[in-house]
């Protein structure tokens, strides 16, 4: 039987992967019938607790959250985010990888970075965790978040990141906010998929925010197209709701017991 992995791997240049964000079961026994990749992403930091950087998000807070869409998820490669400062070394790096696989049960975690992290990413590989990169904009690091590969620098930097995270292994790289023809020169480059957010059709596959995409967490940024206005249709319910309780329309009889 393949793997997920390699199901993923084999995707390159033949169909686009289709990833989204989950935080909870009731979200991800949807996504994962259309997913190929459920991303546990930090992003739960600001989208649930309104902290103003992923940069607060913990270890538990994951964890926690992780365990929840574990049981939505039956199909889909599941990938857990790594909280800022849990892997400012290899040792913590692995002991806290291992953590959240162990309670988890997820296939993967994802990093940000690049050369500041090759030792780690290559210390998590070499003790069989699976990776998934993420280049760009890093919202763990970053204070700026201005697309990424606008500078000569900047663009050979990003396209050596992304050979060395291949070279050393992760399975496939998130890019996110990166300008369009550097995001399809290093998706050329590479053999393992790329992952777009804010980083144009050219690359291997795209990832959103479950809760932007579906109206339910009100942002507007470019990259972000809204599929649906949950919000309203929420809003319309409770309003039937509520008249339903104040008119004692609800509960009927066949409600009670
Ligand atoms: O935290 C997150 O949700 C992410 C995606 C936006 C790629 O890292």
């Amino acid at each position: 039987m393949k793997s997920k992995f390699s199901k993923i791997l084999n995707k390159k240049n033949r169909s686009k992967i289709v990833c989204l964000t989950a935080y909870s079961k009731n979200i991800a026994q949807i996504i994962d019938k259309h997913c190929d990749i459920v991303l546990v992403g930090d992003s739960l930091g600001s989208v649930l607790y309104n902290y103003k950087s992923t940069r607060s998000v913990t270890l538990d807070t994951m964890i926690e959250h992780s365990k929840s869409v574990r049981i939505g998820v039956k199909k889909s490669l599941m990938v857990v985010d790594m909280p800022h400062n849990t892997y400012r070394n290899s040792s913590e790096a692995l002991k806290n990888a291992k953590t959240i696989i162990l309670k988890t049960k997820c296939d993967a975690v994802k990093l940000e970075g690049g050369k500041k992290i090759y030792h780690i990413i290559k210390a998590l590989i070499k003790n069989k965790i699976p990776v998934m990169g993420h280049l760009g904009v890093l919202p763990q690091s970053t204070k700026s978040f201005k697309v990424k590969g606008k500078k000569i620098n900047e663009r050979k930097n990003l396209l050596k990141d992304a050979k060395t995270l291949e070279d050393l292994g992760v399975f496939s790289i998130v890019l996110e906010c990166v300008e369009s023809s550097l995001a399809k020169e290093i998706t050329k480059t590479i053999n393992i998929p790329t992952i777009g957010i804010g980083a144009s059709v050219n690359c291997d596959g795209q990832v959103l925010v479950t809760d932007d995409l579906i109206g339910l967490n009100q942002i507007k940024v470019r990259f972000v197209k809204r599929f649906a206005n949950i919000t309203k249709q929420i809003n319309s319910a409770i309003i039937k709701y509520k008249n339903d309780v104040k008119s004692k329309k609800f509960p009927k009889k066949i409600h009670s017991y």
